[in-house]
Formats: structure tokens, sequence, C-alpha cells
């Protein structure tokens, strides 16, 4: 299973485990931070799950879609390490992932 490093807002580091397919998003959900409200429950519809990816991740992630750019652009915190982790999925490409919980907007 893919690892999954997530560090909150505090600034506490916990690495996880997700299944290939799972989202992001889903993995940190699932594995207790509720500092992720992903309200929109993942279709890319509410920006609360926003993330900053390490950037040594950055050529591994998928393109980002017109709809993830608007929602990151309505946030007060984007940087240019930015997505929404309902975007991201899973996979072995992507182990050792580490993302940061963005501020709240
Ligand atoms: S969960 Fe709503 S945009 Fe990701």
């Amino acid at each position: 299973m893919p690892k999954l490093i997530v560090v909150n807002r505090s600034g506490e580091e916990q690495a996880v485990e997700g299944d290939n397919g799972l989202s992001v998003m889903e993995v940190i959900r699932d594995n207790g931070f509720d500092e992720l409200l992903a309200l929109c429950g993942g279709c890319c519809s509410c920006a609360t799950c926003h993330v900053y990816v390490d950037p040594a991740f950055a050529d591994k992630l998928p393109a980002i879609s017109e709809d993830e750019n608007d929602l990151l652009d309505s946030s007060d915190n984007r940087n240019d390490s930015s997505r929404l982790s309902c975007q991201l999925v899973m996979s072995a490409e992507l182990d050792g992932l580490r993302v940061t919980i963005a501020p709240e907007d």
C-alpha cells in the first residue's frame, strides 16, 4: 500500500497508508485528520481539501483541471504547491507523497 505523509496545521507529521485508487483526501480523512473538511465529498466543488504538496513530487502529479484551478484561485492561501487532495489518487508512483494541510480560508 502506498504511504502518505501528512503534516497537520500544527506542523505534526504522521505517516499513513492508503489503498491504490483512493484519493489523498479520502486517506487523510479516513485516518482521523478532522482539519480537512472535504465538504463536497470529493466532487471538486468546495476547496476545503486544500493541501500543499511536497515540490519533489510535482512532476508525478496529474495535471490540474480548470475546475480545480478556479477553486484554488478562490483561496487566499494558494501557493505554487497547492492542490485539492480529492483530485490526487494514491498509486505506487506517489508512494511516500508528503502533503501539508493548508490553513483554513
Ligand atoms: S473535497 Fe471538495 S473540492 Fe475536494
